[in-house]
């Protein structure tokens, strides 16, 4: 099968799905997310985990459970109640497209 005819199945699949923004992410995170996790997805406090590199899919479920109440945090619920679809999915790209390395000890 070719490669277009099978773009061509997958396009209603994918359609009403948002294309994600990574600037736009960014620019949110600056206001709404950098004080406890970075601008750079680094902690700034020991309490909440790095976000750098963390996969879109699982950074997309974990704001979409804290949100609705699922996953219970007192400072993520309330942060996540206000933000829409796309605003998660272009903070979850923000996050996901950060490059980290990491370094084990000898
Ligand atoms: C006031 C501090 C604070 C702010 C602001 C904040 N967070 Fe958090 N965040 C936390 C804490 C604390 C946790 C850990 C929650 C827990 O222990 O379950 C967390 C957890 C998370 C997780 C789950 C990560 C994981 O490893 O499971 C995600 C995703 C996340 N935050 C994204 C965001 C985004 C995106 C924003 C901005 C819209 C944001 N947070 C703003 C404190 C904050």
């Amino acid at each position: 099968m070719s490669r277009l005819l099978i773009a061509l199945m997958l396009l209603p699949a994918l359609a009403g799905h948002a294309i994600a923004d990574p600037a736009a992410g960014r620019s949110i995170a600056k206001k709404k997310c950098q004080i406890c996790h970075g601008i750079d997805g680094i902690a700034k406090i020991p309490i909440a985990p790095h976000l750098a590199g963390e996969s879109q899919i699982y950074l997309e479920t974990q704001l979409k459970a804290f949100r609705s109440g699922k996953r219970k945090n007192e400072m993520m619920s309330v942060v996540s109640k206000s933000l829409t679809d796309e605003e998660i999915t272009n903070l979850a790209e923000w996050y996901n497209s950060i490059q980290i390395t990491a370094t084990i000890p000898e």
